[in-house]
């Protein structure tokens, strides 16, 4: 473990006084030398449930706020600053198209980043197409692809899990729910992984990644525009002729523009949360092997395995949100116009709401983590995600001999915001 900010000294109070709050917690969690275990500072943040940080935003990190805030309207999704375009080196393109194309990427953001009215009628359109029937239906589909990944490792003694099986499983998944032809899904693993930095908060700090963001939009918005217009002509069954064809009157159908958000949003949403919380589980099983074993052994151990994962290993560390008025709460008072950190990832450690919270027990009741989030915005793509994490991680115990951790922390991204290893390389003594 490299946090070597968790090795400070403490700070000592002078006697009678209270010690100050660190007001640079949250500073410390987007640290990346933090990334690979940031559970110490999420426990020290618990200690203050709202605490302004010394940039001035507030992080929320005990279960009773973060439920209570995530059901508050005075807390707004609409957080993006309009996105600015980078420079095209010419003037009149400048000056005309992209102030325009400014305006429609603001007005049309994905579901996520809108409030009430407007996220509700595009929710609604989505769940319309997330049909039981559908989502059920995935189940052979993932697991004939999860087989096919895990056979091309055979011969291997070591297999490296997210580029062989995490990344590859979720985008081939979401890519045929949507229509999005299979030839076409290595391009969408490249625009989903370089479109997820934008969900983290200092992306939209960093001139690059803000450039490159701008770019891949441009591309897939592109590409899903001629798709949209190939599946008006040629419907067939997927999500994506759903929402382009919608006829139904009572309720009205999204244009171009939200369609193609939407469309980069269930992608986008879909890919590095799924990478995750399938790394996330191996690495946890592997430091837990007899869990693992049972899982082997009894794979309708599955799904408490994977509600225990979401709550003590959860992809989404926290969200941002942005007071719309004055908000009173455990003692603070939250200033209209904050930035608000829910920090989801403490919240599912509380203490307060778990006992010994920080440890793996797949066995433990009434376990109402926040991995999915809660109220309005209640991640769409839970029992998609389920199936296909539930499939990865059984098959992967079943079929992996001997499978142990080669490196132990394993490297992380940088982002803090969605969590989780860049690699997470494995020795085998062969598959199954
Ligand atoms: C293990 C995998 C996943 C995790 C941990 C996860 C987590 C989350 C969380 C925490 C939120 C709440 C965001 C907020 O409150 O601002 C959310 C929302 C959302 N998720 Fe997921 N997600 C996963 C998989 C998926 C999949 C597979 C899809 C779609 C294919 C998806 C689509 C969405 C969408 C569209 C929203 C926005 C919902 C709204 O704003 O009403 N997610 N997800």
């Amino acid at each position: 473990m490299s946090d070597t900010l968790l090795a400070e000294e403490p700070r000592v109070a002078p006697a009678g006084t209270a010690p100050a709050p660190d007001d640079t917690l949250f500073a410390q969690i987007l640290d990346p030398a933090n990334r690979a275990n940031p559970y110490p500072l999420l426990a020290r943040l618990r200690e203050r449930p709202v605490a302004r940080q010394r940039d001035g935003r507030y992080a929320v990190s005990t279960h009773a706020e973060i439920r209570s805030l995530l059901f508050d309207p005075r807390l707004s999704s609409e957080d993006l600053p309009p996105s600015r375009r980078p420079h095209t080196g010419h003037v009149l393109k400048d000056w005309i198209l992209n102030p325009i194309k400014d305006r429609v990427a603001t007005a049309h953001r994905p579901l996520i980043f809108r409030d009430p009215p407007a996220h509700d009628a595009l929710r609604h359109l989505v769940m319309q197409q997330f049909t039981v029937r559908r989502v059920r239906g995935t189940h052979d589909r993932v697991t004939a692809v999860v087989d096919a990944l895990i056979e091309r490792c055979r011969g291997r003694d070591r297999v490296c899990l997210v580029e062989d099986l995490s990344y590859p499983l979720p985008v081939a998944v979401i890519c045929e729910l949507l229509g999005v032809p299979e030839a076409d899904e290595p391009q969408f693993q490249a625009w989903a992984t370089q479109l997820s930095t934008a969900l983290e908060p200092d992306a939209r700090r960093d001139e690059d990644t803000r450039r490159a963001n701008v770019a891949s939009f441009d591309a897939i918005a592109d590409y899903m525009k001629r798709l949209i217009a190939e599946k008006r002509r040629r419907p067939t069954d997927d999500m994506l002729s759903g929402l382009a064809n919608h006829a139904d009157p009572a309720t009205p159908k999204m244009g171009d523009f939200d369609l193609i958000s939407t469309a980069i949003l269930l992608l986008v949403a879909g890919h590095e949360t799924t990478v995750n919380l399938i790394t996330n589980g191996m690495l946890t099983l592997l430091r837990h092997p007899l869990e693992l074993e049972r899982l082997r052994r009894d794979p309708e151990r599955a799904p408490r395995v994977i509600e225990e994962l979401l709550r003590y290993e959860p992809p989404v560390h926290f969200r941002t949100r942005k007071a719309l008025g004055d908000i009173a709460i455990a003692g603070e008072t939250i200033p209209k116009g904050a930035a608000v950190m829910l920090v989801l990832a403490a919240a599912s450690r509380d203490p307060a709401c778990f006992p010994d919270p920080d440890t793996f027990d797949p066995d433990r009741a009434d376990n109402q983590h926040f991995g999915f989030g809660g109220g309005l915005h209640y991640c769409v793509g839970a029992p998609l995600a389920r199936i296909e994490v539930e499939i990865a991680l059984v098959r992967l115990c079943q079929r992996l001999v001997r499978p142990c951790l080669a490196r132990d922390p394993p490297p992380y991204r940088p982002g803090a915001a969605l969590r989780g290893p860049a690699s997470l390389e494995i020795t085998i003594d062969g598959i199954l």
